[in-house]
């Protein structure tokens, strides 16, 4: 059974239909990437698994469960973390109450001191500038934050949303191994990224994305190789 199963979704904005019949699988312990360029639907896929937006066909299944129509607060108590596009940290409050935050749908409150301990050993920026206001830490330190805020919910699965959006090439680096090593410790990764490159480099298979659908899937590896996505998404 795979961990999470997407089924012929169908998303619509109004009138407008956003996403048309999407299906894909995430599985234990994998890294899977969904790429595509602007608009194809991407961060409306990740809002409606998370329950932010319902569909009106199509469903969603967590370790089983249909969480179509769970509410978002529930879907992360039962243990799915969402960083979200842009980040969206709290910018007035510091980098210490933004990860106690992450923790808040979380009943077993002893531990949390030892959750924000390893998040700061994961983070060691956010270590030293947790009394810092969140508004004021560059691009990189906020998706590390945000990154950070969601792994304080202890989550068996994390959607990042655009993780390297705006930073540079070395920062880029270096927020993607961060995500190898969440992967590395057990955390299930569901990562959209427009950086197909980087993506598909630490991905085990891939979903592309093209005006509402899946237009193409398979191992990382293979995509990294086929001409079409070298055409239109490596730049090659
Ligand atoms: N709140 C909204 N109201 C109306 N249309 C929307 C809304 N949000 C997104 N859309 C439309 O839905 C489609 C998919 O948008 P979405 O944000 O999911 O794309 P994306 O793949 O995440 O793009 P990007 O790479 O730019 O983040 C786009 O055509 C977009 O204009
Ligand atoms: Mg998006």
């Amino acid at each position: 059974m795979a961990m999470l199963e997407v089924k012929d979704l169908e998303v619509y904005y109004g009138m407008i239909q956003a996403i048309k019949g999407i299906s894909f699988e995430v599985n234990q312990g994998e890294v899977i990437a969904l790429i595509g360029a602007n608009g194809a639907g991407k961060t409306t896929t990740l809002h409606t698994i998370t329950g932010l937006l319902s569909p009106k066909k199509g469903s969603v299944l967590f370790e089983g469960q249909d969480i179509t129509k769970v509410p978002a607060h529930k879907i992360v108590s039962m243990g799915m973390a969402h960083v979200p596009e842009g980040r969206r940290v709290f910018s007035q409050l510091s980098v210490y109450e933004n990860l106690k935050l992450g923790a808040y749908t979380r009943k077993d409150r002893s531990n949390i001191d030892k959750e924000l301990q390893s998040i700061y050993e994961r983070f060691p920026r956010l270590a030293e500038r947790k009394n810092q206001l969140a508004g004021t830490l560059s691009g990189g330190e906020q998706q590390m934050l945000a990154m950070g805020r969601a792994l304080m919910s202890k989550p068996s699965i994390v959607l990042m949303d655009e993780p390297s959006m705006g930073l540079s090439p070395i920062l880029v680096n270096e927020i993607f191994d961060i995500i190898e090593s969440i992967s590395k410790s057990g955390t299930t990764v569901l990562l959209v990224e427009q950086n197909a490159k980087k993506a598909l480099s630490i991905a085990d298979r891939a979903y592309v994305l093209e005006t509402g659908k899946v237009v193409l899937e398979g191992n990382a590896k293979d995509l990294l190789e086929n001409d079409s996505i070298k055409k239109a998404y490596l730049g090659e």
